[in-house]
């Protein structure tokens, strides 16, 4: 059932390029309609949102954190993350022109669902993206976005992330359309892009003895830390929780920018820091920013490990080791340099003899407040 693999997330792992295509499947049509599971929200109202609040824990809402860049740039609307447990105690401000949108791979996890269930009580509507079909919050929520990303065994989250970014993208375009943001064609072109994603994480797949050695040569350190800006953000976040769950090594995720106001003080002889940069071919000064960045740490003695777009030769000289991914629109970056990240921590935490399926004190959905 491991489909030949040494354990569930590796299998997982490399599920991800169907993950992706099963969850754009048949959502669009050629004039760049797109299609939602279930809605129970009349249109209308879906047009007059003002605000969304998308409400997750731990991997799921660094998927929201990353939607968050997409949707606020395509429609227009505010976008609040907040962590479930987070949210009920802090008098929130929800009304009927609230949208909140819970991502939960399982649907089952407690803190989601007491969020949803009050964000309701608010008047606000709620919308599930959801990889478990039939799970409670997709019951309980007013329209449903499911993820295909088929059962994830592993108590550490992978496949389902990746279907998460792509289920909030389509969101973002379903709602960029209702509301006139964006025009056909330039949906029918994001589309287009998200369409390729699975044959470049499969490229990746292709070349991840480079980041297996890696980890392996780094299985006797005792912290790591992550580093990216925009959306590489959430993905140094994600790659940090990674690391902690499954191999036990302290590991962190910060915004690039705010390394100045304090983290960088961390920085010592070997300390190895990953650094997840954005295109060159984006915003120009993101990634001159981030290459600063990386001098600025690697001054300081770190142990530069960057992860940068096929092409950037710009990190070579700062960098211990380089993995490239293939080239793709800054928005959709998440989806490519979260691969090696989840194959480092997998590959690292075998290294060390554990069972990365079920790392210690963690379940893998989390049905207790
Ligand atoms: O089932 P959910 O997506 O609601 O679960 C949320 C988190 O518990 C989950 O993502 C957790 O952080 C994973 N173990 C991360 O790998």
């Amino acid at each position: 059932e491991k489909g030949g693999f040494a354990s569930f997330m590796e299998k997982e792992v490399h599920d991800q390029p169907a993950a992706v295509a099963d969850t754009l499947l048949g959502r669009s049509d050629s004039a760049g309609r797109l299609t939602l599971d279930e809605l129970r929200i009349d249109p209308g109202q879906l047009k007059r949102v003002k605000k969304i609040i998308v409400l997750a824990c731990g991997t799921s809402a660094y998927a929201g954190s990353v939607a968050k860049y997409a949707i606020e740039s395509w429609c227009r609307i505010p976008v609040e993350v907040e962590l479930s447990h987070e949210f009920r105690y802090r008098e929130p401000i929800v009304d009927a022109d609230t949208l909140v949108v819970s991502i939960s791979q399982s649907g089952e996890t407690m803190d989601t669902l007491m969020a949803v269930r009050y964000a309701k009580e608010q008047g606000a509507k709620t919308l599930s993206i959801c990889n478990t079909n039939g799970s409670t919050i997709p019951r309980e929520s007013d329209a449903v976005l499911y993820t295909h990303a088929g059962p994830e065994i592993a108590v550490a989250s992978t496949k389902a992330f990746l279907a998460q970014i792509v289920a909030t993208y389509i969101l973002g375009l379903y709602l960029a359309s209702l509301r006139g943001n964006l025009f056909t064609g330039q949906i029918r072109d994001i589309m287009a892009d998200l369409n390729k994603i699975p044959g470049k994480i499969t490229d990746i797949l292709d070349r991840e003895d480079e980041i297996k050695e890696l980890a392996r040569s780094m299985k006797d350190e005792a912290s790591v830390l992550f580093l990216g800006r925009h959306v590489g953000y959430p993905v140094a976040m994600e790659g940090a929780l990674k690391l902690k769950e499954i191999a036990y090594i302290h590991a962190e995720g910060f915004a690039a920018g705010e390394l100045k106001h304090g983290p960088i003080a961390l920085i010592d002889d070997g300390q190895p820091v990953f650094v997840v940069v954005p295109s060159k071919r984006g915003r120009d000064s993101l990634h001159a920013k981030v290459v600063s960045n990386i001098q600025e740490v690697r001054a300081r003695g770190a142990k530069t490990l960057v992860i940068a777009e096929e092409g950037d030769e710009a990190v070579r000289e700062y960098s211990e080791f380089v993995f490239y991914v293939p080239e793709t629109p800054t928005l959709l970056m998440p989806l490519l340099t979260v691969v090696p990240l989840q194959i480092f921590a997998c590959e690292l935490a075998s290294a060390k003899g554990y069972d990365v399926d079920q790392p210690r004190n963690l379940a893998k959905s989390v049905t207790v407040e």
